[in-house]
């Protein structure tokens, strides 16, 4: 549910939002703006679905606003104001509110609000496309975990189960992009061009901007290596890419640049899974408590975020998932083993699932494209003889 709160006052943006992120009915993205020609941008960058409007600071202004905000069937609009008069709540609703929220805002009347909202988003009478695609984003940020490598295989593997043009890859690494070279792909549209349109952009100009991945029907949008630096776009501009992914694509995967930046952030606001990577070594796991914490007080759950222990070797000594779990704090939901073929494959520009699919990497990840589609797989450890043969096999190739 993609939520618009306009306000000039700090404190009820801040109360609405609190009771919006304690809705647990659906995945909430909150935006907030302090003035209305910014909430107006804002509403149609994201496709706000319900947009609170406080008519406190200009009520001319903010009813011309509501007015405006209206004007999208399958969003609703609320008006509020500090001294709720039965004329101003006249004007608010022939302006085209149709829910009034008193001040200060009381936590049960946004709830009940969000309730109506995912009701009336729930009916076929659907006038804004359908976004339904879910958002995979690997994150970390401790440089070269595994994000690119994880991501670029379980774009893979998903393509290749569900068919072309049904999932994307998208590389919003913005200062070190690396998907097209991993993938060995040479692409004519990029990232910047979409961000560019980003105004007029749709499924078919979004599908027109991708490149295809022949050996897996995957669709990239790739990020260019040149000045990626003098790139210069915003986090909504990012945030419509990725709704209009949803509305293309059944699975949108997301390599991120090793930041805990506001772009990021953006990216995770509208994403179903957050992919953890992290490795068993001191740096990376102090890394990704600090991250866990920090997302942790943005909002974000167990539900929402999943850690990926990868390059993992077992040998004594070794810090084990269980410990680094405890450490963390957190349930460890993948581990992927430590395997040469990651690098053999990268540098030979094939993703490892595709260069080696029987190797245990390969089995990892396809435990992880499991859970990214609800499949629950029995654990298989390969028996003694399967684990020898792998060994020898290693060792000659
Ligand atoms: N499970 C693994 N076993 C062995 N090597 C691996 C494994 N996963 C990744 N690697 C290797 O680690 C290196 C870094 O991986 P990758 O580029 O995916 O990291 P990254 O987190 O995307 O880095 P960056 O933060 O720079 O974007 C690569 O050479 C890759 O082949
Ligand atoms: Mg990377």
């Amino acid at each position: 549910m993609r939520i618009l709160i306009i306000s000039g006052n700090e404190s009820f943006r801040q109360s609405v939002q609190a009771a919006c992120l304690r809705y647990e009915h659906a995945v909430v993205t909150i935006r907030t703006a302090d003035s209305i020609g910014q909430g107006l941008d804002l509403a149609v960058q994201i496709e706000a679905q319900i947009v609170f409007v406080d008519l406190t600071r200009n009520l001319e202004a903010g009813l011309l606003a509501i007015s405006q905000l209206a004007e999208v069937k399958n969003r609703m609009v609320v008006a509020s104001i500090d001294k709720m008069t039965t004329e101003i709540m006249a004007r608010a609703i022939r302006a085209g509110a149709q829910e009034i929220l008193s001040q200060p805002p009381q936590e049960e009347e946004v709830d009940e609000i969000l309730v109506k909202v995912g009701r009336m988003l729930n009916s076929t009478d659907n006038s804004q496309p359908p976004r339904e695609g879910k958002v995979i984003v690997c994150f970390s940020s401790k440089g070269g975990v595994g994000k690119t490598t994880v991501s670029c295989n379980l774009a893979n593997i998903l393509a290749r189960r569900l068919g072309p043009g049904r999932v994307v890859l998208i590389d919003a690494n913005t200062q070190a992009p690396n998907v097209a070279p991993m993938l060995d792909l040479r692409p004519e549209h990029w990232l910047r061009d979409c961000i560019q349109e980003y105004r007029r952009l749709d499924s078919d100009m979004l599908r027109e901007m991708t490149t295809h991945h022949e050996a897996s029907g995957l669709d990239v949008l790739a990020h260019s290596a040149d000045n990626p630096l003098g790139l210069d776009f915003t986090e909504d501009q990012l945030s419509k890419i990725l709704l209009v992914a949803k509305g293309t694509y059944d699975y949108i995967i997301v390599d991120t640049f090793p930041l805990l930046s506001s772009l990021n952030l953006a990216v995770m606001d509208l994403s179903d899974d957050i992919f953890l990577i992290t490795e068993g070594v001191v740096p990376a796991i102090r890394s990704a408590h600090y991250n866990l914490k920090m997302l942790e007080q943005a909002g974000y759950g167990h539900s929402r975020i999943k850690v990926v222990l990868n390059r993992y070797t077992k040998f004594r000594g070794n810090v084990t998932p269980d410990l680094i779990s405890e450490t963390l704090n957190w349930p460890i939901s993948h581990v992927l083993p430590y395997d040469v073929h990651a690098t053999i494959a990268a540098n030979n520009g094939q993703a490892v699932v595709d260069m080696f699919p029987d190797q245990k990497l390969t089995l990892a990840l396809s435990m992880l494209a499991d859970d990214v589609m609800g499949i629950k797989t029995p654990v298989e450890e390969p028996n003694i003889l399967q684990q020898l043969f792998y060994r020898v096999r290693a060792a000659l190739t």
